[in-house]
């Protein structure tokens, strides 16, 4: 089942590794959506909600490094932007551990508009920057 779905013209970034990273975010998305709507139980849930936090921080890592290897000079603000998934990711799945399932609808909301909007609008200010310095 299907709630994000990746469009390469839209979301694209030129670059291989960032952009197999953000359908794989996509993709855990989606396994959120699924097993909600299979009502799937709370620790398969629970499990998903761990693994998103895991690969959001590698993810961010990846880019973050990428970055200030080259060094982009938007860093700061956008390791904030990071930062500020981060904790909202893990606020959603702490409610969520303490028996709140309300939280899943307004999760997912959140995951879809804030990741696609993040990489339309912060992402894709380094990708020309990353992309002139060779990175594809
Ligand atoms: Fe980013």
């Amino acid at each position: 089942m299907i709630f994000v779905r990746w469009v390469d013209e839209k979301y694209s970034v030129n670059i291989g590794e960032i952009n197999q990273q953000h359908q794989r975010l996509i993709g855990i998305i989606n396994e959120v959506y699924q097993a909600k709507v299979e009502n799937q139980n709370r620790n398969t849930i629970a499990g998903i909600l761990e693994k998103m936090v895991d690969y959001t921080k590698t993810h961010f890592q990846t880019e973050e490094e990428l970055m200030a290897e080259h060094d982009f000079p938007e860093l700061e603000p956008h390791r904030n932007a990071h930062q500020f998934f981060v904790t909202k990711v893990g606020e959603f799945s702490r409610k969520f551990s303490m028996n709140d399932d309300s939280i899943i609808e307004e999760m997912l909301d959140f995951l879809k508009e804030w990741l696609l909007k993040h990489i339309m609008e912060m992402d894709k200010r380094y990708a020309p920057y990353l992309n002139e310095r060779g990175i594809y």
